[in-house]
């Protein structure tokens, strides 16, 4: 920022946009504190500081306040940077340099002393701090000399008011009270004791420090599973692959390289008036991880110093708060209480809601449904914490604060969206992570035990997708021994992994020497407790277990030990101390697994309760709400007889929250295949699960058939496409679990479609790999389009065996970089049928090219290949042209939105010169200039087959069009020559016209956006109406 040197007049009109963004964007406290010193300094008049005082519109308030002091000279100026400089004390979130002005001369402030009502506005600052909190006491003084009515002394202490605010009301209302009201509330002031500021930044402090080492011990340790392992967060934790939408170019172009310290930063805002930072991810994505990070990097001084407090919140427990609290106890009791100042504390953190920061962990788990009808404004007032809440992110209550909430997808409703500043959405580890992660569990170096499990892991493409989920990659690692022992049937799905974790507890908990079949007998009683535990608490939205709930569900010290319910984090000491302990499962799909586990095998669950699992519902909000109303009617015993318990389940089932029931469904699936049918049996004893089994099988079979249905009748001269709906992936995950390839041949075997669209359905390697499995079984290939998911590099791996099936594949905002394009290349090589790609808005270099050159040169069928908006140059377009050279089939070519700049065009036009087959060539937005143009031109010469040459946003003049203007003289097939947004003038656009005298095969010349007016533009198409503008 060139600000050093500068005048404070001129740095205020150079940097107005800035200080206009941080006022405005600021708290009306800091707003107002500067109104105080201007009104004391007299550089702002009554009359002024009326106009500019309307805290509703703190914007265009700022603006006024500026464009006022900025006509009143330079003096002015400094003054307003002099109390600036008090108020934002961290001025370097402006980057600006602000000097250090002298304050206004004192000398003629005592002569004028003498009338109180001058001094109260002459020391207006101090007044106001020294009223905080105390203009009742005023008022009351006030009221008793007749100088204020009952009614001023009411409408002064509304509770919509700060106490700032108050004291700054009260002295508005004084002012026309004449001199004996003021000189009443000066001697007031000064009887009382000095300022309490110190107190007050004293008080702030300790706070502070209470707050961060509470957060600081709360966050260094991850929960997790057998409560032997007490990860440090610290130790553990890999940056997860967080993505947003810059808003700022046009497009919405995807972020990927996103990280934690971007959350607050200005990219991907588009909304700049909300405060909500939204973070959404599947089941153990790593939501409430990053926050645990978040919070630590907070407290351990850090990162996010910009905050003064950091309050986090998880909704889970915030559901257990019975009645009703005030804001204030929701911050102190339920997160950290300050020994003194109580009311100072929360008087600061009024004051500053800007330097606060409220983590909420978990929204999808919130009994509540988000709406606007509750409104709740008074921070002293008590009322439902659930409705607080509401409140703070729609910023009736604290204004400004920031907020983070972490989310599963489908919880996330329209009235939420209106309050969102930017949302990032979390992808789990990449390739890269994956490695981390492992090293760091099993220490790194050749030969390690982390070199091992990541061999196994990446030479079995089924587990590596698993492991892009954090949670998964962490059983993986945890249990990498019996993975790596697998044997005939090494874990392929979901349910494979998390027996493992069951098989691994139960390993380490047996007191039996020999292990093997025994163990579990052992143990069915327990896993049948905590099943049945589990699924009464899914029913019922329900993630948190009292002692007497598990004394209920029979739950001994001894299941307990077996580490999948850890005790849950309590709110604080003070509810520590107070409350019974509570528990949960150690994630909740661990408690969905158990619940599957149930629901497998368990006699009391029959056909109707797990018809009604399956059935694909239309709902997609949460249904927390609904389900909350039940949790104290639902007993734990409710399981107890047959087929009444059954019609219940069906009954709640439908009630229970979608997404953690889709992922027991998954379970379910699982559980009932083929593969487990031996282990299954020593659960239940029973035959019913091959009923059971035969039940599922039949209601994926017709979920999926309902889809296909529904596919409208393909409309004439056009492919038959089908847009599946998110269901249409759970469905194909099911099957993925059941490992069943009948099942799967069936499923598509009604598939009657060219194209089969799956854009942003959510889909990251894990639903590759279910795709996949049905997908190789298609009877025609199709046209696969994925354009707008996360299915990375990892993604493409899986999705290999479907490859052959595939027309054509469309990836495009897919996290794809240079090593998944090899990938999918050398798997193309080897697929007949596959003729087209399209792979913009990824991460590809001029790595990847050499890959794309390769597949040209062999495969004498391919008709189509985009990577536009990717990150090659010319290196990369040097070698696609040598595979150009040799290729005669391809058709479109697209590389719109990267760098080939002169050489990369020059290369690519020299292998068209004698390309039969290349009818569309895109080369938009390229850094095209003379030579890249000249060489185009030459190939228009003797190119007898591009249909089609793109070259808009380019930096092409009008010497450039001469070159074209002959091309296009000698060349018979050219249709359409796109030049718009270049730099050509009508000069360049007559070289056009007169070349299209002896051209009849173009049919448009477009040239929009360029340097001409509009007469010159009428003149041309006057010309030739082939001009396009
Ligand atoms: N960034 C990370 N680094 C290391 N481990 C991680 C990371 N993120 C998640 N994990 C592991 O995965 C587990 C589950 O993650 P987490 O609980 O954060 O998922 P979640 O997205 O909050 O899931 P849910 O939607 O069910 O609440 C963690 O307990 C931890 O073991
Ligand atoms: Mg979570």
């Amino acid at each position: 920022m060139g600000s050093v040197g500068m005048s404070a007049d001129q740095l205020l009109n150079a940097e107005r946009y800035q200080f206009i963004t941080v006022l405005g964007g600021g708290s009306v406290e800091n707003f107002e504190t500067i109104l105080d010193h201007l009104l004391a300094w007299d550089l702002l008049n009554w009359e002024e500081y009326e106009t500019v005082r309307s805290p509703g519109q703190l914007y265009s308030s700022s603006r006024a306040l500026l464009d006022m002091v900025m006509c009143k000279g330079a003096r002015a100026c400094e003054l307003f940077i002099l109390v600036w400089r008090q108020v934002f004390p961290r001025s370097q979130f402006l980057g600006i340099e602000l000097k250090d002005y002298e304050p206004p001369d004192e000398t003629d402030r005592s002569a004028a002393a003498t009338q109180s009502a001058r001094t109260l506005q002459r020391c207006r600052p101090s007044v106001v701090r020294r009223l905080h909190g105390r203009t009742a006491a005023a008022l009351l003084l006030l009221h008793g000399c007749g100088h204020f009515t009952q009614y001023e002394c009411d409408e002064i202490q509304l509770p919509i008011y700060t106490p700032s605010q108050q004291a700054r009301k009260l002295l508005d209302l004084t002012k026309g009270k004449g001199d004996d009201a003021a000189r009443v509330l000066l001697e007031y002031i000064e009887s009382e004791p000095s300022p309490i500021k110190s107190v007050l930044d004293n008080a702030r402090l300790k706070y502070q420090e209470k707050l961060s080492s509470t957060l600081a011990a709360q966050s260094r340790f991850l929960t997790n599973y057998a409560g032997t392992e007490n990860m440090c967060l610290e130790d553990v934790y890999v940056n997860c692959t967080l993505e947003t939408t810059d808003t700022t170019s046009g497009g919405g172009r995807l972020l990927s390289s996103v990280g934690l310290h971007d959350i607050f930063g200005s990219e991907g805002v588009f909304n700049r008036d909300a405060d909500v930072v939204l973070i959404v991810g599947d089941a153990g994505s790593g939501k409430s991880t990053l926050l645990q990070r978040l919070q630590q990097l907070w407290a351990m001084r850090q990162h996010f110093q910009e905050f003064t407090f950091v309050f986090a919140f998880s909704c889970r427990r915030l559901n257990f708060i019975d009645g009703q609290v005030s804001l204030k106890m929701l911050l102190f009791e339920y997160c950290c209480w300050p020994d003194h100042h109580q009311d100072e504390v929360f008087q600061y953190i009024l004051d500053h809601p800007e330097e606060v920061l409220f983590t909420l962990d978990g929204f999808d788990e919130l009994k509540l449904q988000f709406t606007e009808q509750v409104k709740h404004c008074s921070p002293t007032k008590p009322a439902p914490a659930l409705n607080l809440i509401s409140n703070l992110l729609q910023g009736n209550l604290l204004k400004n604060t920031r907020k983070v909430v972490s989310s599963r997808p489908n919880a996330v409703n329209a009235a939420l969206r209106k309050y969102l500043r930017k949302e990032f959405a979390l992808k789990g580890f990449s390739r890269e992570g994956i490695q981390a992660f492992i090293r760091r569990r099993h220490g790194g170096g050749s030969g390690s035990d982390a070199e091992h499990i990541l061999h196994f892991v990446e030479a079995n493409p089924a587990v590596h997708g698993l492991c892009h989920v954090p949670f998964f990659c962490w059983i993986v690692s945890k249990c990498h021994e019996q993975l790596m022992q697998g044997g005939e049937a090494p874990a392929q799905t979901m349910t494979d992994i998390y027996l493992l974790v069951l098989d691994h507890a139960l390993l380490h908990c047996t007191h039996h020497a020999q292990v093997g079949d025994d163990i579990l007998p052992a143990h069915i009683s327990t896993i049948f407790h905590l099943g049945k535990l589990a699924m009464d608490g899914l029913l019922s939205c329900n993630y948190v277990f009292s002692a007497s709930q598990l004394q209920e569900a029979q739950i001994s010290e001894e299941d307990i030990s077996m580490g999948f319910l850890v005790q849950s984090r309590s709110f604080s000491r003070v509810r520590a101390a107070t409350r019974n302990r509570n528990y949960e499962f150690l994630h909740i799909t661990i408690q969905c697994f158990f619940a599957a586990l149930h629901i497998a095998s368990s006699e009391d669950v029959g056909e109707s309760a797990l018809s009604s699992l399956f059935r694909a519902r239309e709902k997609e909000t949460s249904t927390c709400l609904k389900s909350a109303a039940r949790i104290e009617r639902f007993s734990l015993s409710c399981l107890r007889c047959g087929l009444q318990t059954d019609r219940r389940c069906k009954a709640m089932f439908r009630d229970a929250e979608k997404s953690n029931l889709h992922i027991t469904a998954s379970f379910v699936s699982g559980l009932l295949s083929g593969r487990h049918k031996h282990l299954m049996h020593k659960f239940s004893g029973s035959p019913r699960q091959s009923k059971k089994s035969k039940l599922v099988k039949g209601y994926m079979a017709k979920g999926i058939e309902k889809h296909f249905l529904s596919i409208p009748p393909a409309v004439r001269d056009e492919k038959k496409s089908m847009h599946a709906l998110p269901e249409f992936v759970w469905w194909i995950k099911c099957i993925y679990e059941m490992q069943d390839d009948d099942l799967a041949k069936q499923a598509v075997s009604n598939l009657e479609v060219d194209h089969l669209k799956l854009t942003y359905c959510g889909i990251g390697p894990l639903e590759c790999t279910a795709l996949a499995y049905v997908l190789r079984h298609l009877k025609n290939p199709v046209g696969l389009q994925l354009d707008y998911n996360s299915v990375g590099d990892i993604g493409i791996e899986q999705l290999l065996p479907c490859l052959g099936n595939c027309q054509s594949i469309y990836l495009r905002a897919n996290n794809i970089c240079d090593r998944g394009a090899a990938t999918l290349v050398e798997q193309a090589l080897g697929c007949s049928n596959l003729q087209k790609m399209a792979l913009f808005h990824n991460n590809l270099t001029d790595d990847c090219a050499e890959n794309f050159a390769r597949l040209l040169k062999h495969k004498d069928n391919f008709l189509a290949l985009r990577l536009g908006n990717n990150h090659l140059t010319a290196t990369g377009a040097v070698a696609l042209a040598e595979g150009l050279k040799q290729n005669n089939s391809i058709q479109f070519l697209g590389l719109w939105g990267n760098k080939v700049g002169d050489a990369g065009a020059s290369a690519l036009a020299k292998a068209l010169e004698d390309n039969t087959s290349l009818i569309w060539l895109s080369l938009v937005d390229n850094n095209i200039g003379g030579r890249g143009a000249r060489g185009l031109a030459s190939m228009l010469k003797r190119n007898t087959a591009l249909q089609e040459l793109c070259l808009e946003e380019n930096s092409l003049i009008d010497e450039d069009v001469q070159h074209f203007a002959e091309g296009l003289q000698n060349n018979t097939s050219l249709r359409v020559l796109k030049l718009s947004n270049n730099k050509i003038t009508k000069k360049g656009m007559e070289f056009i016209v007169s070349a299209l005298k002896h051209n009849v095969t173009v049919a448009s010349i477009w040239l929009g956006g360029n340097q001409a007016t509009a007469e010159e533009i009428e003149e041309v198409t006057k010309a030739e109406a082939r001009l396009t503008f």
